[in-house]
């Protein structure tokens, strides 16, 4: 092993052990910060290393795809909104799984269409397209529902489940075909555009509501690829990155898919988030209680205890300054304040830790939905700012609701209820919720963020 070549491999080592510091990091709040640093930093060794490669013959290309790339990412992440991070995701996997799928048919194509190709090297390039096609094309349909171009609803049609399955069959028969004749092109660019085909079928059938699970699948499926690819051109810290990143990304959807209280196969195959056909219209003629500004704040100025529930409304409204200082003010006043985070509020995981840590809410306030689902009974006030679906008690009451099983936060169960939302338009499901209809709840209807500061105003003036 020449110098160079010991010191691509030693770079690329320390890039790895980064990556898994970082990782570790990213598992709790107080450390999250420092795990993207160390990941950032061996992102950094990993492209140095790769930078050092005999193999590349000319250094322009790279620039101007360094160019090019800080263009377009620069303005992504300093101007794209918190409230569409999660497109902004399925986005950043399409891209990655573009670069994955034509660095293997590149590949492909160089060693004269498969004809110098080893059959377990064609396993990793078909394993890396198939993958990585389906990722292109998943990623992409996945960022227009969430950017709502295509409808949040699941598309579907009779026999949609066998005709994927078939679909899918016949792009995993060529692989395998492949693997033993890899000198056949024909097969290797109908898999490739098969692929582009299952990554559309996949995820067009699926609503809306279950988007942050198959976004983090994509995510896996975008990171084995990418592993794939390392072995494909024998780049030891694409193997190991790419693996983090599908194993991860698994985890991630298996974790989400119990918060939401669904398996796999009812996320891929059960058309999740359709219009809620056998859902229970609320009767006609309920009423809701609306409250104003004043009122609320004597009941939050007295409560011993306070119970926040956040939701997607307070990251639109970008008001969690306002929900620190209000909780500042009640604490001051001798109340407990308490968060209650759903792994789901919002639209990525960990939206509400994010926004809460920017508004430097102690973490030991952020409570789990485990742990804190059983102190509701003892708060005197739940407040509800901006969520919905995470504590529409349809989720248990009514078995034709799309959310009927997720676990949602049991706030019905405090001793009153004060909702802020703007009106009395439904959340991410698009279903009615009977809390804003219970005795217990108070409508404060308004932007939180101007709700908040009415709140604060007129706790303060009370002292
Ligand atoms: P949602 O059910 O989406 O409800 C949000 C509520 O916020 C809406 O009812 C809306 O009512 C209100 N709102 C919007 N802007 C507001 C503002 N400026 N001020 C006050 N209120 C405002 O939110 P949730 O309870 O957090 O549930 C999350 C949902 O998103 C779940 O269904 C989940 O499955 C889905 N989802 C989650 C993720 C992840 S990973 N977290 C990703 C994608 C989707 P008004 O319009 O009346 O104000």
């Amino acid at each position: 092993m020449s110098t160079r070549e010991l010191l691509i491999q030693a770079t690329y080592l320390v890039a790895s052990v980064l990556f898994i510091l970082g990782l570790r990091s990213l598992t709790s709040p107080p450390t999250a910060r420092r795990g993207m640093q160390q990941a950032a930093l061996g992102m950094l060794l990993a492209i140095v290393g790769t930078l050092l490669h005999q193999q590349i013959v000319d250094f322009r290309f790279i620039l101007l795809g360094l160019v090019l790339g800080s263009l377009i990412g620069y303005p992504l992440g300093v101007f794209v909104p918190m409230t569409a991070m999660p497109q902004r995701i399925a986005i950043s996997h399409m891209f990655g799984a573009l670069a994955a799928t034509l660095v293997g048919i590149t590949e492909f194509y160089d060693a004269a269409n498969g004809l110098r190709v080893a059959h377990a090297r064609m396993a990793a390039l078909g394993f890396e397209v198939l993958f990585g096609a389906l990722t292109v094309t998943g990623s992409f349909i996945a960022f227009g529902k969430l950017q709502e171009l295509l409808p949040g609803r699941p598309v579907t049609f009779r026999g949609q489940n066998a005709v994927n399955g078939l679909l899918f069959a016949v792009t995993v028969a060529l692989f395998a075909w492949l693997v033993v004749h890899p000198a056949t092109p024909g097969a290797f660019y109908l898999m490739a555009g098969l692929s582009l085909v299952v990554g559309v079928s996949l995820v067009l059938p699926i609503g809306g509501a279950d988007m942050p699970v198959v976004l983090s699948l994509l995510n896996s499926y975008a990171g084995l690829a990418s592993s794939a690819t390392g072995f494909a051109i024998g780049n030891n810290v694409l193997v190991i990155a790419g693996a983090l990143d599908g194993a991860s990304g698994f985890i991630l959807s298996v974790v989400m898919s119990k918060a939401m209280n669904r398996s796999f196969a009812n996320v891929l195959f059960g058309a999740f988030g359709a219009p809620a056909e056998g859902a229970k219209k609320l009767a006609e003629g309920q009423t809701v209680r609306s409250v104003t500004a004043e009122d609320a704040a004597i009941q939050l100025a007295w409560a011993r205890k306070v119970i926040v529930v956040p939701g997607y409304g307070m990251a639109v409204a970008q008001a969690q300054h306002q929900v620190r200082e209000l909780a500042d003010l009640v604490e001051k006043n001798g109340g407990e304040v308490l968060y209650a985070i759903h792994p789901v509020a919002g639209r990525m995981p960990g939206h509400m830790n994010v926004l809460l840590a920017e508004a430097n809410v102690p973490y030991d306030r952020l409570k789990d939905m485990d742990e804190i689902n059983d102190q509701f009974r003892e708060a005197d006030v739940a407040l509800v700012i901006g969520a919905n679906d995470v504590v529409n008690p349809a989720a248990r009451n009514d078995r034709g609701s799309p959310i009927y099983g997720m676990p949602i936060l049991n706030v019905e169960d405090a001793k009153s209820v004060i909702v802020l939302k703007r009106s009395m338009n439904p959340g991410f499901a698009g279903i009615e919720n009977e809390l804003f209809f219970s005795p217990r709840t108070s409508m404060l209807f308004g932007d939180a963020k101007a709700s908040l500061t009415k709140l604060i105003a007129e706790i303060k003036q009370q002292a």
